[in-house]
Formats: C-alpha cells, sequence, structure tokens
C-alpha cells in the first residue's frame, strides 16, 4: 500500500514538472515570436544580443544605452508594441540582462 502511494505521488510530481515544463516553453516561444515580428524586422541578432549591447542597468532601473531612457517608457514609443507585448519583452530583455555572459545566438 505505501509502495503504491508513493508511486502516485511520484507519478503527480511528473505530471506537474512536464506541465510546467512545457508552459514555461510556449511563454518563452510566444515572447521570441513578438520580438521577431516587432523588433527584429530593424535589430540584427538576437534579444540577448540587443540586451547586452545597448542596455544598462543603473540603481536598479533598465536604462538604454544612447538615449538614457527607462526601459519601458523607451519601449512605449518605440517599436510600436502593444502594452500587453511591451510587458513581455520587457521580461524578456530583463532576464537576458540579468543572464549577462556572451550573448547567445
Ligand atoms: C523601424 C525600425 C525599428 C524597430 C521596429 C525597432 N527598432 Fe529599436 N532601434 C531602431 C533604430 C534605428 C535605433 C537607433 C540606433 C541608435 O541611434 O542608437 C534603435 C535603437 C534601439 C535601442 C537602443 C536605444 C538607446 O537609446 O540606446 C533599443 C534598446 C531598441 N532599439 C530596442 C528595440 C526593441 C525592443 C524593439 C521591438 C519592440 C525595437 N527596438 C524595434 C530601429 C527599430
Amino acid at each position: 500500500m505505501l509502495r503504491l502511494v508513493s508511486t502516485l505521488a511520484g507519478f503527480a510530481g511528473f505530471l506537474l514538472m512536464t506541465s510546467l515544463a512545457s508552459s514555461s516553453v510556449a511563454v518563452s516561444e510566444d515572447v521570441q515570436a513578438v520580438y521577431q515580428q516587432r523588433c527584429g524586422a530593424c535589430h540584427e541578432g538576437s534579444a540577448k544580443e540587443l540586451a547586452l549591447g545597448t542596455l544598462v542597468v543603473h540603481q536598479g532601473a533598465i536604462i538604454t544605452r544612447k538615449r538614457k531612457l527607462e526601459l519601458r517608457a523607451f519601449l512605449n514609443q518605440h517599436g510600436r508594441s502593444r502594452p500587453d507585448e511591451i510587458d513581455q519583452l520587457y521580461t524578456l530583455l530583463q532576464n537576458h540582462l540579468a543572464e549577462g555572459g556572451p550573448p547567445a545566438r
């Protein structure tokens, strides 16, 4: 009996993990598509290259390197994205900045 319970618990955990894993992949594929659609026409390379090349963190805020604008304010006037797309792109670029390191290709 004990063995059955632990097998079931293990199976439930497995189901939970696979559903979490597949949902996070779906989200990141969406946001990559948004990036390609809204930014990729003008910006060559990956979102990570853009993040590491053009953004800096200053006093906890993400600022564009050249214009020194806060990223969200900048995206409100650059790239013609909807507010929900801006939220996703902000998170994507923030994550890439936090990862740091050489740009992924
Ligand atoms: C119509 C073409 C075009 C589109 C679409 C576009 N950009 Fe740009 N982007 C530019 C140009 C041109 C520059 C300016 C290069 C410069 O002067 O530094 C720029 C600059 C930037 C900078 C640096 C700004 C600074 O002050 O340093 C960032 C960050 C940026 N773009 C992000 C994005 C993101 C994210 C998207 C998608 C939401 C996007 N861009 C869409 C053309 C575009």
